[in-house]
């Protein structure tokens, strides 16, 4: 082949390549070490030597218009292949995403982290005791000895054989037994005590299980109208500035004086409706002044050292809150019912 027949078919043969691999193949056919290209160079030591740089110089020129033609083919190829990749691979971002379900508290958790946080603002701390609990704790050192006629309204679930002195403790007021008798110097105490408790119930208000809070302040000089005080200011935060309380005497076997107290009907504000059954007024609280026996019973000098008390089912509060007509749904762990509550409190 002479210099112009290789010229006319290296631009020919480079023209028609389809892909890199035939591109590649051209490569060796015209610089591999047979190659055309590699021949032409060959022959210039058998040309006459005034003709030789003309020769070598029109063999390079070949060289090069065929390295970049290649080079052009080859990007050319390079570019289309990765076109394809990324047309192949590409994310289609107008789709629509999969949603991310958003979880939401359960109402009693929000009710509890409620009063928690209203009662740690104002210098309590919580205590959560067992739910399984000795009848001396439960019972005896609340001045609840056995076969006081006060049990029958809690009866609760026993435990059996060598553990029947054992129970599910059928109120949180337990755990002010627990803080007392941990409180080795039986000094002041400011402590809510949030958590389940468990009777022999089941109807739509009540629950075998349900949730109590319990307050215990002990202190020098505490008074009832720390009491008052204290659990007005707690209603109000709860159920709303306008809530009016209201406090009627009552009898708990651990308090003395003891109260009961009454909250304004929040449905009706007070005018009277079927909630609080046309009286306008709810009871949600039970409270009083620590007994001297439970003092005394728990290793405090009962002449030194007064206390309030006081206890609630959060259940209640989170059923009038939400308006909540079945306190089964509250434990019937179904997810439709959980979702409703979703950002109720503005969170
Ligand atoms: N433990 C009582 C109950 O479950 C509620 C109660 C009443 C708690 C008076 C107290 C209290 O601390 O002082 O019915």
């Amino acid at each position: 082949m002479n210099m112009e027949e290789v010229k006319n078919s290296l631009i020919n043969d480079l023209e028609k390549a389809n892909d890199l691999k035939e591109l590649n193949d051209l490569k060796v056919e015209y610089l591999g070490k047979k190659g055309k290209i590699t021949e032409l160079n060959q022959m210039i030591k058998d040309i006459p030597n005034e003709e030789k740089k003309e020769f070598g110089q029109k063999v390079n020129e070949l060289r090069t218009m065929f390295n970049d033609i290649y080079e052009e083919k080859k990007n050319a190829f390079e570019a289309a292949a990765l076109n394809e990749k990324l047309a192949k691979e590409a994310i289609d971002i107008t789709l629509p995403s999969k949603k991310v379900k958003r979880g939401s508290k359960h109402p009693m958790t929000r009710i509890t982290e409620q009063f928690e946080d209203l009662f740690v603002s104002m210098g309590y701390t919580v205590y959560e005791g067992p739910e399984i609990e000795s009848d001396e704790n439960c019972f005896q050192k609340l001045n609840l000895p056995k076969g006081h006629p006060a049990r029958d309204a809690q009866d609760t679930f026993y435990l059996k054989d060598e553990y029947e002195n054992f129970l599910l403790r059928s109120q949180t007021s337990t755990a002010q037994v627990r803080v007392m008798e941990e409180n080795v110097e039986k000094g002041p105490i400011r402590v809510v005590c949030p958590g389940k408790v468990y009777r022999r119930d089941e109807d739509a208000t009540h629950s075998h299980q349900f949730m109590q809070i319990e307050g215990l302040v002990i202190d020098e000089n505490v008074s009832m109208a720390d009491l008052k005080g204290t659990l007005e200011l707690f209603c109000k935060k709860i159920l709303g500035e306008k809530t009016n309380v209201r406090f009627r005497p009552s009898f708990f076997p651990f308090t003395e004086p003891s109260v009961e107290v009454d909250v304004t009907c929040f449905k009706c504000g007070g005018k009277g409706c079927p909630l609080c059954k046309q009286t306008g007024w709810i009871e949600v609280l039970g409270a009083g002044m620590v007994h001297p026996n439970v003092l005394e019973m728990s290793g405090y000098d009962s002449t030194k050292y007064q206390g309030f008390a006081f206890g609630t089912g959060m259940d209640r509060f989170a059923m009038f809150k939400y308006g909540i007509p079945d306190i089964r749904t509250i434990y019937g762990n179904d997810i439709r019912f959980i979702e409703q509550f979703d950002k109720k409190d503005g969170e």
